[in-house]
């Protein structure tokens, strides 16, 4: 039997054009170069610009890994991954001034798509890509830009943040987008960058004591949990049927909570977003999980990816591994522990009986609903 496929759904680049977007920054999100020559620090997060600690140490190291592209294609080979599909990290373009927000797009987007052609002229079908979207422009350049993505032929769908227009993922001038989405069936890949407010976790001083723990291992699967549930509750999947959206991290703690969000609209009479006395989504939260909800495999443990199997299917989750997030930090040359948790996680969940379900959810679910062409 020939070995099984695999494809990485949750992997991220910097193109060399936004690093230098990032490295002409001061603020949030920036790149920081020390004078000694060690590697630049990458300053995304809120939490990690703490004036309290020196530049030079400030966020976390940022390598070729972000970049290079010939980092990950090692990284795959090492980790017997077939195929990726590449995504700009956070925070996207959410920063970028509005006037400037389609040309950036349409920049990484190209990069993004001219560096699949260039990798699959060489390798078959190594590399697809899900594209960035100029968020912070007026909404009819945001549609245009998800309308040409459609076209370039290694686009399978776009990556987003929480925050939508501004205003979160219930904004209903958000509407023509969800409608470009669904029009185009472009995936939504949602996935999370803001966190939670810093007082959530006992304000700045003990998010700093612990490093990046709180705010990656809760603010994020938690923000995305919020997100996703405001689309919920504001009737996006009522009025957009067929918008397809993949979360990320197993959809935070979505699949965990799916029965208490469907209790807790059960239970309210003031649905004040519809008019005080209406009824709130006429979906529920299981059907819209197994209808529009698709789910990454990245979660680290077996417990999380069975609940992701209960709320969602088996055949809606896919693999992933967050490069270049999460590199080990002691011996470079060592499997990534990040990867081979996520590898377990997976034969753990389905035991070796279940092989079919091993093998879509590490490629043959994402082959399929991204349409990737493998036989
Ligand atoms: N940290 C981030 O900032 N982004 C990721 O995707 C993973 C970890
Ligand atoms: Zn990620």
């Amino acid at each position: 039997m020939s070995r099984q496929l695999i494809v990485d759904v949750h992997t991220h680049v910097y193109p060399p054009s936004y690093m230098a977007l990032l490295r002409a920054r001061k603020t949030v999100p920036y790149i920081h170069d020390p004078a000694e020559g060690a590697d630049p620090r990458l300053i995304i997060l809120s939490s990690d610009d703490d004036p309290a600690t020196p530049p030079d140490e400030r966020g976390r190291p940022v390598d070729a890994s972000y970049s290079d592209i010939n980092v990950k294609l090692d990284f795959m080979k090492k980790h017997d991954i077939d195929c990726s599909v590449i995504s700009l990290a956070n925070p996207w373009l959410d920063f970028v001034p509005k006037d400037e927000a389609q040309e950036w797009a349409e920049r990484i987007n190209n990069d993004l798509e001219s560096t699949c052609a260039d990798v699959n002229s060489e390798k078959d079908k190594s590399l697809f890509a899900f594209g960035a979207l100029p968020l912070s422009a007026p909404s009819s350049i945001v549609v245009a830009e998800i309308k040409r993505l459609r076209t370039l032929p290694h686009i399978r769908g776009v990556i987003m943040g929480t925050s939508g227009l501004g205003k979160g993922l219930d904004d209903p001038d958000l509407d023509a987008i969800w409608g470009a989405l669904e029009e185009t069936q472009l995936l939504l890949f949602l996935h999370p960058h803001y966190g939670l407010p810093s007082e959530a976790f006992g304000g700045p001083e003990v998010i700093a004591r612990y490093g990046h723990v709180l705010p990656l291992a809760l603010g994020f699967p938690l923000e995305t949990t919020i997100a996703v549930t405001r689309m919920l509750l504001s009737g996006v999947f009522d009025r957009f049927e067929r918008l397809q959206v993949l979360l990320a991290h197993s959809g935070g703690t979505l699949p965990f909570l799916a029965g208490r969000i469907e209790s807790c609209v059960l239970h309210e009479r003031k649905f004040v977003a519809n008019g005080g006395d209406t009824p709130g989504p006429k979906r529920g939260v299981w059907d819209v999980l197994k209808t529009n909800i698709f789910l990454d495999a990245v979660v680290y443990g077996s417990a999380g990816l069975q609940a992701a199997v209960a709320a969602g299917s088996h055949d809606r989750l896919m693999f992933g591994t967050d490069h270049p997030f999460f590199p080990p930090l002691h011996d470079e040359d060592e499997k990534w522990p990040s990867v081979t948790t996520n590898y377990k996680a997976i034969d753990s969940c389905f035991g070796e009986k279940d092989s079919e379900s091993i093998g879509m959810v590490l490629g043959g679910n994402a082959n399929r609903i991204l349409k990737l062409g493998f036989d």
